[in-house]
């Protein structure tokens, strides 16, 4: 490989870049810039370089060009984790990952601006973006020797709380979906109150419209995650002391969902102010990432079983 061409910046500026890929996409949909360039896609309303420029089509148009930088880096990158880190057990896997949901996490946002798409459907999108960038940011974290660093090849996580680990990364799936379709289904103010969706009368449930329920049922099931996640927290510090990375770990993402919840009720509270919301998508992403990991090191301790 070209000596210009340095595996640990490569693998830095990739997951940047698709970090600025999903918040990109995110300020997309929330800025209402889907359209901004037309039903037009690659180019922007059939132009390289579109003339008549107003903010939507800048937004979407950044979108685009940040995407094009995501394939050189994410493609670079591939390449020489496929090449040079074949060593690492989980390098192939995470490359025909990143290829795959990236792919897919393309398709889906050329899709959303060629055809119309229902809402069920725009709202897998994030969550496909979530994948592919925990796919980089592992195959980064491979390329920095992240293992050897802090020993974690040693690490054997129990069965009992391997279950724990997988249900939180199934059941964290659910949670975002649920929190992309309150976006994509307009429903973020449905209700303005917290933590029912009227204070007044917070069991008169035959009120509720469909954007009202779907906006209650996030916030049910983003509650219920926080409890899993600190409830583990307790768990893991009472019962596994001693294992300095899962304990530490774990105390990171429990700070990740509880930050998570709090910006969530922000979002309300400031009527969906931009930064916050773009914020709310962020610090899922850090946590999805974390909890990837651990799948990882979940995999890695059953084998040795
Ligand atoms: C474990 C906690 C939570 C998770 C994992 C979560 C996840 C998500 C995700 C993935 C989105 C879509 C983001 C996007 O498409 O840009 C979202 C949107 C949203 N969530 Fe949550 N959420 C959580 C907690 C909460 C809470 C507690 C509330 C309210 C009290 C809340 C209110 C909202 C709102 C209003 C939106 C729409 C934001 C917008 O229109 O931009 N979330 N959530």
């Amino acid at each position: 490989m070209n000596k210009w061409i340095k595996p640990k910046p490569i693998a830095l500026i990739s997951v940047f870049v698709m970090l600025f890929v999903l918040i990109g996409g995110a300020l997309v949909t929330k800025t209402g810039s889907g359209l901004g360039c037309g039903r037009s896609w690659p180019l922007c309303e059939g132009q390289l370089v579109p003339k008549n420029i107003t903010p939507e089509l800048l937004i979407e148009f950044s979108h685009r060009l940040v995407t094009g930088v995501a394939i050189i880096f994410v493609g670079l990158l591939s390449i020489i984790a496929w090449r040079q880190y074949q060593h690492v057990r989980e390098t192939k896997f995470l490359v025909v990952m990143t290829i795959v949901f990236f792919i897919l996490q393309s398709l889906l946002g050329a899709g959303a601006v060629l055809f119309e798409q229902t809402s069920l459907i725009k709202a897998l999108h994030f969550g496909i973006s979530l994948v592919s960038f925990a796919s980089v940011f592992l195959l980064a974290l491979i390329i920095f020797n992240f293992d050897d660093k802090f020993h974690t090849k040693q690490l054997t996580i129990p069965k009992k709380l391997r279950i724990q680990f997988y249900g939180i990364f199934t059941y964290t799936l659910i949670v975002v979906y649920s929190g992309a379709l309150v976006r994509h289904k307009e429903a973020s103010l449905a209700c303005i109150d917290w933590p029912f969706c009227f204070n007044n009368e917070p069991f008169n449930f035959s009120s509720l419209g469909l954007e009202q329920w779907i906006q209650m049922t996030h916030r049910f099931f983003a509650s219920l995650l926080l409890i899993w996640v600190i409830g583990l927290l307790i768990y893991i510090w009472k019962n596994y002391r001693d294992h300095t990375f899962i304990k530490n770990g774990w105390l990171l993402a429990s700070i990740l969902i509880v930050l998570q919840v709090v910006l969530g009720g922000l979002v309300i509270i400031t009527l969906k102010n931009t930064t916050i919301a773009l914020m709310h998508a962020l610090f899922i992403s850090l946590f999805f990432a974390l909890l990837s990991y651990f799948m990882i090191l979940c995999n890695r301790s059953a084998k040795k079983d």
